[in-house]
């Protein structure tokens, strides 16, 4: 591993045991640790990062164990693919997340969600490692889920088991069909994206400040404002971050001086902090 100021190590342990050596060999050099999921809400600067991200398998299908109403996922698991077996299973609670990318452990790290249903809801158990290689398992009464929150600090999710209800199968996937439906008709699904800038500040949807302030489909270098929703930021084909840190920067201070409004960010911004 070359290490320095600079480094940019990309890790994919095979085993906890590889993660937790590699953790080990970033704790003796002083390198920050990311996580990448499967990367669907992050946003890297072009300097790139000082720091060692991590990347967990994609589990195969053994990966998955139901046991009743419970399922015990491996984190790599794709959210998605996740959502399609429990909908064909009978088990209702995850087709409120269709159309969410991304991978299982991310979407409990930053409890991903929709109105129709936040993933830290259907959590009941996890396995973690610590950046300090610990092992540890949560129940669900040590864990707390905010919006686009949750308080695993940092803690690298390794396996969950969430808390299904049985249901009719048609009447699940009729339920998954409508709010994947409303998804593709109102987001721009099929354009790159990292998915909502901004959370909703309390009272208020930020696409719809957005739009008031009159920014609605704004051009900067390879990145737009959606014109389909102004809570995403596409990118048209080589965009760099800062064409999307520009149009943030801008639909931030316009909604603050036009509306008084403060929006915060919702993706995650690597380096975090200057880290
Ligand atoms: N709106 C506008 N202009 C726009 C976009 C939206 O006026 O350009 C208005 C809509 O007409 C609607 C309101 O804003 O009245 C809310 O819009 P929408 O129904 O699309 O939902 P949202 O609040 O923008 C939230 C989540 C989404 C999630 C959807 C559907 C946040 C920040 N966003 O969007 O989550 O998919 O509900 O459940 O909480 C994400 O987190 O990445 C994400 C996409």
């Amino acid at each position: 591993m070359g290490v320095g100021g600079t480094a940019r190590v990309l890790v994919s342990p095979r085993s906890p045991t590889e993660l937790r050596q590699a953790l080990e060999i970033c704790h003796q050099q002083s390198l920050p640790v990311y996580v990448l999921g499967a990367g669907s809400n992050v946003l890297v600067r072009d300097e790139g990062l000082p720091a060692a991200v991590f990347r967990l398998p994609v589990p195969g299908v053994r990966a998955l164990r139901l046991r009743g109403r419970r399922i015990r996922v491996a984190a790599g698991f794709r959210l998605p693919r996740l959502v399609g077996r429990a909908v064909a299973l009978g088990l209702s609670g995850l087709e409120g997340l269709a159309g969410v990318p991304g991978t299982l452990g991310g979407a409990i790290a930053c409890n991903a969600g929709t109105r129709y249903r936040q993933m830290g809801e259907l959590v009941e158990q996890l396995t973690v490692m610590t950046h300090q290689g610990e092992e540890r398992i949560l129940a669900r009464d040590e864990l707390k889920f905010g919006y686009r929150e949750s308080n695993l600090d940092g803690g690298i999710v390794l396996e969950a088991v969430l808390k299904l209800t049985p249901g009719s199968v048609d009447r699940i996937r009729r339920e998954f069909a409508r709010i994947l439906e409303a998804k593709y008709s109102s987001q721009p699904v099929r354009d790159r994206s990292a998915g909502c800038v901004f959370k909703n500040p309390p009272g208020h949807a930020a696409g719809e400040l957005i739009e008031r302030v009159g920014l609605k489909g704004k051009v900067q270098g390879g990145a737009q404002i959606s014109s389909r929703h102004a809570n995403f930021i596409i990118n048209r084909g080589h965009a760099s971050a800062q064409d999307v840190l520009t149009l943030i920067d801008l639909a931030r201070q316009e909604v603050r001086r036009v509306l008084g409004i403060e929006l915060e960010l919702e993706i995650d911004l690597w380096p975090r902090n200057g880290r």
